[in-house]
Formats: structure tokens, sequence, C-alpha cells
């Protein structure tokens, strides 16, 4: 199913977000504050992955989307880069049996025609035994950009026979890579940094972002409390007036 714009509904703050998307910073000052490679601090975070993913569940979150590389992360020394990937590969090997018998959906997006042919085999063979999994969808975004997604929706309207000059919010929403799923309730950048670095530019529009210096590796169920709980003590407005959000008014 497509989700259309959660901006047209006011969903009740008090309750648990249904979606937290998160951008998992601070892994390389983790590990250098410590003497460590910064590639000690991708380790560790994978660790952390695994505890916020089932911190989701207990919490009976819905839709848990984490930002793993960037289209810009190619930049770094080629050495992180491919302990990344290498990192991605045995998690996904590690992992995949577990999170299906947990009911969990697996979701990787981004441009992976840049990832090795084993790796993109990997990938569809996870999505694929997960897919019909229920209780909580992650989405591992990888080489992704939001301004990749946005472009790669144009593009496929249009190489569909779409008139460019017709295109409305609602058919470019349809084709981006999370059409799956509602936009972020909740946006959570750790490491210290406030800024979006090209993650879900689109989906973000009306999302309530929290920003921690918890570096990732640090980030654990009492953190996602926290942000959860700020997130909780928020009125979202979506452009109306607070009156009338209290007297049930909103169209
Ligand atoms: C986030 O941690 C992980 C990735 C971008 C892959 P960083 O590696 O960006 O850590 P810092 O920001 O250098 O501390
Ligand atoms: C953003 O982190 C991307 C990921 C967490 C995957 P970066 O650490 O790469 O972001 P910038 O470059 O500092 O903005
Ligand atoms: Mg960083």
């Amino acid at each position: 199913m497509n989700y259309s714009s959660s901006t047209k509904t006011v969903p009740d703050a008090g309750l648990m977000p249904k979606h937290i998307a998160i951008i998992m910073d601070g892994n390389g000052r983790w590990a250098t504050k410590r003497f460590l490679p910064r590639v000690a601090g991708h380790v560790k975070g994978v660790d952390a992955v695994r505890g916020i993913v089932e911190a989701c569940i207990k919490r009976d979150i819905q839709f848990l989307t984490l930002f793993a590389f960037s289209s810009e992360n190619w930049r770094r020394p080629a050495d992180e880069v491919s302990l990344l990937m290498r990192l991605f590969v045995t998690a996904l090997e590690k992992e995949v049996k577990k999170m299906h018998d947990n009911n969990i959906r697996l979701k990787i997006v981004g441009d992976l025609s840049r990832f090795d042919l084993a790796l993109q085999d990997a990938i569809q063979k996870a999505e694929e035994l997960t897919a019909a999994n229920t209780r909580l969808t992650v989405t591992i975004c990888a080489n992704y950009g939001g301004r990749w997604d946005i472009v790669q929706a144009v593009n496929k309207l249009t190489s569909n026979g779409q008139a460019a000059s017709d295109i409305t919010e609602e058919m470019l929403e349809s084709q981006l890579s999370m059409a799956y799923a509602p936009e972020p309730d909740l946006f959570i950048r750790t490491g210290g940094e406030t800024r979006i670095s090209n993650f879900l530019l689109w989906q973000l529009a009306y999302t309530e972002l929290f920003f921690t210096d918890t570096f990732w590796p640090d980030f654990n169920g009492k953190s996602l409390d926290e942000a959860i709980a700020s997130y909780q003590s928020r009125e979202r407005r979506f452009g109306r007036t607070s009156a009338q959000l209290a007297e049930g008014t909103e169209a």
C-alpha cells in the first residue's frame, strides 16, 4: 500500500511515533575519543543498530529508517569505504535470518547499482525473504541521497510517458523509494551535528526533528525514550492554529 502525505491529517503527537528516521552519526568521533581507529566506531555502530531495532519492537514502532551510507560518503578514504561495505555484507549475512524470525520486514533503499553484484544479490534475497513480515519495517538507506530520490521519481514518471508539466505531488510521492511507508513522524540525528545531510528531503517536510550530542554507538533504548518524550511534548499543526486543533475543527 502507498501512504498519502501525512501532512494532510494531524496525527496525535501524544501517541508513539509510527515512523522514526535516524541519521546514525558520530561513529568516527566515538572511536577517536578512545584512541581507536574509526572503523572500531563503525563496528560498535552495528551493535547499536541491533539494540535500537529491539527497542523499536518493544515500543511498537512500525517503521524504523536508518541512514547507513550517503551518496556523499564515497568521498571518504577508500579503506574506510571498503570496510563499511564489508560490515554491511557481514551484518546482512548475520542478521537477516534473526530479523525474519522476529517478523521484521527489511528494505534497502538507495542507488544500489553502485554496489558489487554479490551485495546486490544479498539485498534482493533479504528483501524477498522478509517481504511479508508485519511487526516492524526496517529500512536501511544505502548510497541514498534525498536529491537522488526525487530525481529518480521524476525520471520514472516521465519515462513511463507522464508529461513533466502535469506531475503532481501525489504522483511524485508514489514513485519515491519509500512510497511503502508513511512520512517519518520523528527524525533523530546523533553525533551533535544539526543538519539533514541529504537524507529524506521530501519526506521530512513536516517531521519533528530531534538532535542529540550522543554518538551513535552510545545511543540506546534510554536515548530513544528521550527522543520520543521530546516528540510527545510537541504540537504538530501542519500550518493550522492551536485553537483549530483544540476545537477539532481542522479539515
Ligand atoms: C556515521 O558516523 C557513519 C557513517 C557515515 C557511515 P561517521 O563515520 O560520520 O562519524 P563521525 O561523524 O566522523 O564521528
Ligand atoms: C550522514 O553522516 C550520513 C550517514 C550517517 C550515513 P555524515 O557524517 O556523512 O554527514 P556529514 O558529511 O557530516 O554532513
Ligand atoms: Mg559523520
